[in-house]
């Protein structure tokens, strides 16, 4: 399959059209769809009109789809998520809820977080409702050689439902929330294909330090938070109808909009592949 390429912003993201996910990519079509990846951190297929087993079968060409119970999914695939303007915190207050509000990476609360989240835009209001992208190759390279030294081998402890989340996040049952791992990484990663190091940061997840007191542990994050969302990291996707876009967990985070008009729709599918452990 030939496709054509287009930058979306000097330091992120590209943009591919000419593919039909209804057939699946050849080898070499797959090989060159993951360099672009790579390369760009944010992929978006333009054009696609997938059912959701085609885009779970046509996602599944870039790693091994998982499960996640945090979010809805279709009736017809339990792993294609819907992230919606309808979505509600059904067993809390059962008020409306923004999934992915504030900057996050996906998965992080588990051991080997999802590598790459793939979300295909079914209905796209007519304005707004963005995802903003942060590139943290970038704002790690950018870091004093001093805050390099000093946070390179630190680790951090990751949860479901961190005391300092940003974000409202949608109530769990008792049992699953029992049963969330709370998970340790590092601060700094190494991309497992590409390996080059990042930071690896959550706003939403993360809660501490490993062996930084809670006071100097806060600080400590959120002046590296403050760092890796300056505007000069940050590439802002704008939807169109039929966009797939592929981001990579391991080098950026991400994060929703809300701001499309009331009343207007915003549905989304999404598909995760596995990772490995962080290191
Ligand atoms: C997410 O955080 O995974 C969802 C992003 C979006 O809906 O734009």
């Amino acid at each position: 399959m030939n496709f054509q390429t287009e930058k979306l912003s000097p330091h992120m993201a590209a943009a591919v059209s000419g593919i039909d996910l209804n057939r699946l990519p050849d080898p070499s079509t797959r090989a060159a769809l993951l360099d672009v990846l790579h390369g760009n951190l944010v992929l978006c297929i333009r054009g696609q009109k997938l059912a959701p087993v085609p885009f779970r079968n046509a996602m599944a060409q870039f790693g091994v789809p998982v499960r996640r119970l945090q979010l809805a999914h279709t009736p017809e695939c339990i792993e294609v998520n819907i992230i919606s303007s309808e979505d509600r915190d059904e067993l809390g207050d059962g008020k409306k809820i923004v999934n992915g509000a504030n900057w996050h990476t996906d998965d992080s609360f588990m051991r080997e977080p999802c590598s790459l989240t793939m979300l295909y835009g079914v209905v796209v209001p007519s304005t707004g409702g963005d995802t903003q992208f942060t590139n943290m190759y970038e704002a790690y390279a950018d870091l004093s050689p001093e805050v390099k030294a000093r946070i390179d081998g630190l680790k951090v402890i990751h949860k479901y439902s961190s005391s300092r989340k940003l974000s409202r996040i949608s109530t769990r049952p008792t049992e699953e929330m029992a049963a969330m791992p709370e998970a340790t990484h590092p601060l700094v990663r190494t991309h497992p294909e590409t390996g080059r190091k990042s930071l690896y940061l959550n706003p939403n997840r993360m809660e501490q330090v490993v062996g930084l007191d809670r006071a100097e542990s806060d600080r400590l994050l959120d002046e590296l938070i403050a760092h890796a969302t300056q505007a000069k990291y940050e590439y802002r996707h704008v939807w169109r109808q039929g966009d797939i876009v592929i981001w990579d967990n391991r080098c950026t985070m991400h994060k929703a909009n809300a701001d499309y008009p009331e009343g207007e729709r915003r549905l989304m599918h999404r598909v995760i592949v596995a990772g490995t452990a962080p290191v």
